[in-house]
């Protein structure tokens, strides 16, 4: 072969054998491309007598099939040492621990704000909310307490410092959440409304700031009947016993008219005779919620004419409901924000731990 073509040869082939991918696609177009010097060599045939031609034309076929698999052998051999170093690189360590699990953990309280709207809102009621700092006017008088009201001392208030006629209180109660809604908007009314409430109180069943649910429904027709059923149904529902029995004993709130206390049924020993709180069917009775049908009074507080409408309300203590249906022995140990209490009592954020609730 002529000298030309073993220099180019042995030019293209060292190329080729220090080139990466990149280098190699040019090294290809440079040598076999349309371009290339091989095909530029292809070219000057024609000028060539007969004889030559043939030989040299046969030595240039050669040179570019030498080039082609030189390069295509290249190309591998670096396709195979870059997937080897991926490999090398992405493995798996199947010795790894696995990734921890969230930390958050879902408060009980919240979560048992979940469950009780998420029960409620399937019976067709909306979430209200009211303010924390409430006017006393709220918290008390248009619920029916006037300031002379001896069951103004049943809550023990924290009064605000107020400016003037405008007192205001933390809210000792969910209730005002009804004045408000009941003041906003017109019949018919079906709410719930969950939030804090606050007393200055503290004990083992007793803390300062704690958690209420108010329910109020108000059209032309809502009677006691329907009052038992809807409270019927939600404690069945909350605390997943489908007997669980439900008593209803007459009370007092200002508020309300007839006014009702509502028992479940409960055991307070096991059967080995030790103190032990149990739901269900017991024949003994735990009281869990205040209820009634609103006082006329109140209808009129807030522009609702009581000849035409009536309903009923309804409050209950969150944390309460939490202790019983979670066994939480003590109040106090919500706001303790002790983290060791919150990973065993807490949940997690897609826990369905109410088997009433699925489906
Ligand atoms: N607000 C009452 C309390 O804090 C609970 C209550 C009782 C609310 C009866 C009501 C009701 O709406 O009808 O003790």
């Amino acid at each position: 072969m002529a000298q030309d073509t073993d220099d180019l040869k042995g030019a293209v082939l060292a190329a080729v054998s220090a080139a990466d991918i990149p280098a190699l696609d040019d090294i290809r177009v440079s040598a076999l491309g349309k371009k290339g010097r091989i095909t530029d060599l292809m070219k000057t045939l024609g000028a060539l007598p007969p004889e030559e031609r043939k030989a040299r034309g046969a030595a240039l076929n050669v040179l570019k099939d030498e080039i082609a698999t030189a390069i295509d052998a290249r190309q591998k051999v670096l396709a195979a040492t870059a997937l080897q170093e991926r490999l090398v690189r992405e493995s798996v360590d199947v010795t790894l621990a696995s990734r921890p699990q969230a930390e958050g953990r879902v408060h009980p309280i919240s979560q048992t704000i979940d469950e009780i709207v998420t029960i409620f809102a399937s019976m067709g009621f909306s979430v209200a909310k009211g303010p924390d700092i409430e006017s006393e006017y709220y918290n008390f008088e248009a619920l029916n307490l006037p300031s002379s009201h001896p069951a103004r001392d049943m809550q023990a208030t924290f009064f605000l410092p107020s400016e003037g006629e405008h007192k205001t209180v933390l809210r000792t109660q969910t209730s005002p959440v009804q004045i408000r809604t009941m003041m906003a908007q017109k019949p018919p009314i079906r709410i719930i409304a969950p939030g804090r409430t606050y007393r200055c109180d503290h004990d083992m069943t007793h803390t300062p700031m704690f958690h209420q649910v108010e329910g109020l429904v108000i059209d032309e027709a809502s009677h006691m009947g329907h009052l038992k059923g809807c409270l019927l149904d939600f404690l069945r529902a909350f605390f997943g016993i489908e007997d669980l029995p439900i008593r209803f004993r007459p009370s007092y709130f200002p508020f309300t008219e007839p006014s009702a206390e509502v028992d479940i049924g409960c055991s307070r020993k096991n059967s080995a005779g030790e103190t032990e709180l149990r739901l269900g069917n017991f024949g003994d009775w735990l009281e869990i919620l205040g209820c009634g049908m609103v006082h006329p009074n109140v209808l009129k507080n807030c522009g609702i004419d009581p000849e035409k409408y009536q309903g009923f309300a309804f409050g209950m203590g969150i944390e309460r409901l939490a202790m019983l249906k979670y066994g939480i022995p003590d109040l106090r140990t919500f706001f303790d924000a002790d983290l060791r209490w919150l990973k065993h009592y807490g949940f997690l954020p897609l826990d369905i731990p109410n088997p009433a609730l699925k489906g």
